[in-house]
């Protein structure tokens, strides 16, 4: 029998390399995106897109109740800080009473949900470094908060159904199809202004760390996930500077450009570790991709992405 598996955000970045991996296992994969910030042509061609608002109950009940699938990746949300500083009440509708209408859709056919959250945006400044699950959430930003909350109605419903849902909450992810138009996503940013020539801005004066870690690892951390219960830390546990960032992108793209240097955006954190050592114990999970190899990879998979991107609009 085929087995279904549901991915909100499927047209999305990360999204769509769980319904690589979900369809490469053999699962029936639905996408369910609105293509807000998605791209149709991010889908594998096996997979159905179902355009519709995690927002609207009705379509999204409607697209459950006829694929009654038996896994749920939980990807699709309101996902850029800015945004959420503008408009907090969309932010809050699409991630909280978002996040709400995807675990009561999946509770009618008993599928555990993963859900995606956040760790710097949760954990905020000045926290221990690699910072634990058990650390109390600080967030800066209303996405933090309304990925806290949504959280929270992950682990109640966990707990009330008995339905084993999950909560990964990521690093800086960073490979193949993550856009360059983004406000995030420094290594597709980088990598897109190096390709055409021009100095990337280096924000914190070039010493922000992060906690970058390849698609790969988290998609196989998201499946890893499903089905598990608990919270987990998806990240590689290596402080690294954007200015290491920078560097490791240059060299791949072979030019000779000195970075411009600019203060912290308001609400930017100084720095950002993560301790992914409970999906090690609980799920066997651990990094694979090693910083230094995935980066320069990337920057040449993006690369080949942007040339294909210019020639179809020729
Ligand atoms: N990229 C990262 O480093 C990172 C870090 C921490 C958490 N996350 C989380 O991982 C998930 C995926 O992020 P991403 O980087 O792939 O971003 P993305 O913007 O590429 O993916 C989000 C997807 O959700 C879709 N979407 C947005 N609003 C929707 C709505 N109302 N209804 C249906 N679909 C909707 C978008 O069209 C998009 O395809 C998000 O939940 C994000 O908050 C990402």
């Amino acid at each position: 029998m085929t087995r279904t598996a549901i991915v909100t955000g499927g047209a999305g970045f990360i999204g769509s390399h769980v319904v690589d991996s979900l369809l490469a296992d053999g699962y029936r994969v639905i996408a369910v995106d609105d293509l807000t910030t998605g791209r149709a042509s991010n889908l594998n061609e096996g997979a159905e897109l179902a355009l519709v608002d995690i927002t609207d109950v009705d379509a999204l009940d409607e697209v459950f109740d006829s694929a009654k699938p038996e896994r749920v990746f939980h990807l699709g949300a309101q996902s850029m800080v800015t945004v959420s500083v503008k408009d907090p009440a969309r932010d809050c509708e699409v991630n909280v009473r978002g996040t709400l209408n995807v675990l009561e859709a999946a509770g009618r056919h008993d599928a555990p949900v993963v859900f995606t959250s956040t760790g710097g945006a949760l954990y905020g400044d000045g926290v221990p470094l690699p910072t634990p699950e058990t650390q109390i959430p600080a967030p800066l930003s209303p996405y933090g908060a309304s990925k806290w909350a949504g959280e929270s109605y992950v682990r109640t419903w966990a707990l009330a159904s008995g339905i084993p849902h999950a909560v990964c909450r990521l690093g800086n992810v960073y490979g193949p199809r993550q856009s360059p138009h983004g406000e995030a996503g420094v290594v597709s940013i980088f990598s897109r202004m190096l390709w055409e020539g021009q100095a990337p801005t280096l924000f914190g004066f070039g010493d922000a760390t992060r906690d970058y870690v390849h698609v790969h690892d988290v998609v196989s951390c998201l499946r890893a996930a499903s089905g598990n219960a608990g919270v987990f830390n998806v990240a590689s546990s290596v402080e690294t500077s954007v200015r290491d960032v920078f560097r490791i992108l240059r060299e791949e793209a072979g030019v000779d450009l000195d970075p411009v240097l600019a203060p912290l955006r308001e609400g930017e954190l100084t720095r950002s570790c993560m301790d992914p050592s409970n999906a090690r114990r609980a799920l066997g999970w651990k990094p694979s991709i090693p910083i230094q190899r995935g980066m320069r990879a990337t920057y040449h998979e993006l690369v080949s992405e942007f040339e294909a991107e210019v020639e179809s609009c020729r």
